[in-house]
């Protein structure tokens, strides 16, 4: 039997590689023997077999990206993110938009046994109560499309980083189905509060103890590291019966909220006195 965790003879491709999760995921996949390749708007400083820049809020410089990369990889992983202390539109372009328009880049060019993992967030949880209206995102044939239909939805949209989380989660389940054929799996994960450069844009948009309240049973927040390795599990042939799959990684926060062993009403009191700090400008 051989090690389905082993990335040895593997290529993979992190976009958002600079830091955080995706440089984390990085440097495991190399340490399981990848040769890992990067794409960010920012050069990171860790030594990957190639580094493409591209900023992924313009399409014309992702269509770029994409010819210089190619398509034929083992293993995608999609990492880039932005928080909601940026313009909604950039946000969605970046968290949502990209994304589709990479993956389905990878997913039409990838060999059998190729797999795409990709960041969503336990912000967006309550996909469900908004199949609808994100299938119609889904759906739109192009970039710009897709543009066109969050400009006609900014309420909806709203501060793009909840809305885009939801539709990865429901993008993840869909192509998932429509790629299995050709042998080719697709899943994400949703991260708790983890430490990463993205945290303080979180603490400055909802208060640091919102942030604090919703850490889930362990009471601390997560490293990158333990996002990456989950990532880089469902990249692995350890995963290959998992596909359409959100993998929720948050210390239990969700186990305890649906069984009732977390007091969600305490972690409402704790949330709501930080409000209170907040507006007396004693909450970060
Ligand atoms: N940190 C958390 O608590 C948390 C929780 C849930 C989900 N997430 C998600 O995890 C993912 C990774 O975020 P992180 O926490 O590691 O933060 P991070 O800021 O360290 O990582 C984000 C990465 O995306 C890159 N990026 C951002 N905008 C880009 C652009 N326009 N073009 C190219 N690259 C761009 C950044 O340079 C960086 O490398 C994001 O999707 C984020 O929403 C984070």
């Amino acid at each position: 039997m051989e090690n389905a965790f082993s990335y040895a003879g593997r290529r993979a491709l992190v976009v958002g590689c600079y830091s955080g999760m995706g440089a984390a995921t990085a440097e495991i996949v190399q340490l399981l023997g990848g040769e890992v390749h990067g794409v960010d708007y920012k050069q990171p400083d860790a030594a990957l077999a190639s580094f493409t820049t591209c900023d992924l809020r313009d399409e014309a410089q992702i269509d770029a990206m994409l010819a210089a990369v190619g398509t034929d990889w083992d293993a995608v992983f999609y990492c880039a993110g932005l928080p909601q202390t940026h313009p909604p539109l950039d946000v969605m372009r970046v968290n949502f938009m990209a994304m589709r328009k990479v993956v389905d880049a990878m997913t039409a060019g990838m060999k059998p046994g190729g797999a795409v993992a990709i960041i969503s967030s336990n912000a967006g949880l309550q996909f469900m109560s908004h199949m609808a209206e994100i299938t119609e995102l889904i759906e739109t044939p192009d970039f710009d499309a897709g543009m066109a239909w969050c400009e006609g939805h900014l309420d909806l949209v709203n501060e793009g980083y909840t809305l885009s989380k939801e539709a990865i989660i429901i993008f993840t389940m869909r192509r998932a189905i429509e790629v299995v054929g050709k042998g080719i799996r697709v899943n994400c994960i949703s991260p708790g509060p983890t430490s990463t450069p993205m945290m303080p844009d979180f603490e400055k948009a909802a208060g640091k103890k919102v942030i604090d309240a919703f850490v889930g049973p362990m009471e601390r927040r997560a490293e990158a590291a333990e996002m990456g390795w989950p990532l880089v599990f469902l990249n692995s042939a350890g995963a290959s019966f998992i596909t359409g799959f959100n993998l929720i990684v948050d210390a239990g926060f969700v186990a305890g909220t649906m069984t009732g062993l977390v007091d969600l009403e305490a972690l409402f009191n704790r949330a709501f006195a930080d409000v209170a700090d907040h507006a007396t400008g004693d909450g970060e």
